[in-house]
């Protein structure tokens, strides 16, 4: 065998040559067909899935298809679970709409055995994809598939979110995480899911949702087309992206929620963190969110 020093200079191929020219035309043509998706997807086209536990971008129905971003979510809101929540290893965590595990990742190695995950969907791939891949190996993470109906994501399903209740008994759980999911539910479902997760969660136990809030700034920036969202539409009296399809981007009454959140026995945590949906300048995340105790 030649054990000669191979100098690398940049732009140079060390395999290229070897490889056959018919199996270049094939790369070649492959790469050329998923240009528009970018270097990741072409990567995946190539050599399979990028990371074991992150999915591959064809499975990520709930958010942007983009690896970092997918990662970089996660890590976001581990990080807030962390700073406002305590999170600690030994919690019961219910993560409701858990979608493709976004929020799941980091929490699969930070939790120990006497902590637990529990994530709800009801987008029976995902829930497939998660309990294949994370639940399989870690057998406290548990993912359960409902048939909640949703305009947007399962406008056939058989259970109406108004009527839904969690199967999981009373008193159960120490966080329950909902992200983006009450942005694409109205009021009279809302209302049903905060009582469901008022019963589920220890008392002491805490809720953390991310919102699209209206309140006089948010109503003035988006009448000034600051925001991403334009919400020109009202059903009752939540506002909504998209008349045909009033799933896709929910906002609500801040007033409201304040007044639902004292009825279903929680106290607000601290103070709600605002988010630059609607082109705020000072912001903790995307959306808003609101993390109460319950009492
Ligand atoms: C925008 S995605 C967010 C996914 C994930 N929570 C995250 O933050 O990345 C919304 C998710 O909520 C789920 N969902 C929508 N309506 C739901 C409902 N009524 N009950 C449970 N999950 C729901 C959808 O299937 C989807 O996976």
């Amino acid at each position: 065998m030649d054990t000669k020093k191979i100098k690398f200079k940049p732009g140079h191929h060390l395999l290229k040559p070897f490889i056959p020219r018919k199996l270049k035309e094939v790369i070649k043509d492959i790469v050329s067909r998923v240009e528009d998706v970018g270097s990741q997807s072409r990567r995946e086209l190539l050599f399979g899935e990028n990371e074991p536990l992150v999915p591959p971008l064809r499975m990520m129905f709930e958010g942007p298809r983009d690896y970092e971003l997918f990662k970089e979510n996660g890590r976001e809101f581990f990080e807030y679970l962390r700073r406002f929540c305590d999170l600690q290893p030994n919690h019961k965590i219910l993560d409701i709409g858990c979608g493709i595990g976004r929020k799941t990742l980091p929490l699969i190695t930070y939790l120990n055995e006497q902590g637990s995950y529990d994530g709800v969907d009801i987008v029976e791939k995902g829930v497939e994809w998660l309990r294949a891949k994370v639940g399989t190996k870690h057998p406290n993470f548990r993912f359960h598939l409902t048939d909640v109906s949703n305009g947007y994501y399962n406008a056939q399903g058989e259970i109406k979110a108004v009527n839904y209740k969690f199967p999981f008994p009373d008193n159960t759980f120490d966080i329950m995480l909902m992200g983006s999911v009450f942005t694409q539910m109205l009021t009279d479902e809302v209302e049903n899911y905060l009582a469901e997760v008022a019963r589920v969660l220890k008392p002491g136990g805490q809720s953390f949702i991310t919102y699209f809030l209206l309140n006089e700034e948010a109503e003035r920036l988006v009448s000034e087309g600051k925001g991403t969202l334009r919400l020109k539409h009202r059903v009752g009296k939540c506002r909504v992206e998209d008349k045909n399809s009033v799933a896709d981007s929910v906002a609500h009454q801040e007033a409201d929620m304040r007044a639902l959140y004292e009825r279903c026995g929680f106290n607000i945590k601290d103070k709600i963190h605002y988010g630059f949906w609607c082109g705020r300048e000072s912001y903790t995340s995307y959306e808003d969110f609101i993390i109460a105790v319950k009492r």
